[in-house]
């Protein structure tokens, strides 16, 4: 930003949020923001817009006058926040107990390995975003992994080509 003033500082962070949301700090305004409140802003923001910029946790940093480092430590801290847009297809590993002894955890690794990114992230084309979840109620398929809203199970990691490749042959 390349103003001081305040005024145009605060118009500009209120267009970066959801009008719900600069609301909603207006109206705790001079109140000590805890933590959970924090929380709650960056809910509603993800809501609206599907993750958190780094424009929009700046803006919640400077309307609720929270230290940003704050800010982007408790985005970062908790997975369920996005930092990045979603890509055009979600994939979710389940790491829920029947999952995880049956080695979702490597079928994970694989889909980390094969896609260059980490759990949380998109890939670069934006066609993939890679997330781990809880039991998706289908651990008779156990590992299972679901792409969109179709779930896979039971996988191996030597499935996992053969899953991406379904979506990235006809760019899906
Ligand atoms: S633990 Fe994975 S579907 Fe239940």
């Amino acid at each position: 930003m390349t103003t001081d003033n305040w005024k145009e500082i605060k118009a500009a962070c209120e267009a970066a949020l959801p009008a719900d949301v600069v609301a909603f700090i207006a109206k705790h305004q001079g109140t000590e923001h805890s933590e959970s409140r924090l929380i709650a802003i960056l809910h509603m923001v993800q809501a609206a817009t599907g993750y958190l910029s780094k424009e929009q946790m700046n803006a919640v940093a400077q309307l609720a006058q929270i230290p940003l480092a704050k800010v982007t430590g408790v985005a970062t801290f908790y997975h369920y926040f996005r930092l990045q847009p979603r890509g055009k297809h979600m994939i979710n590993v389940c790491l829920g107990t029947a999952c995880y002894v049956k080695g979702a955890d490597k079928i994970g690794q694989r889909l980390m390995s094969d896609l260059g990114i980490q759990f949380g992230e998109t890939t670069k084309d934006g066609l993939f975003s890679l997330e781990s979840t809880r039991c998706l109620g289908t651990c008779g398929l156990a590992p299972v992994v679901m792409v969109d809203e179709q779930v896979h199970g039971p996988v191996a990691p030597g499935d996992v080509a053969a899953i991406l490749n379904k979506f990235t042959k006809n760019g899906q």
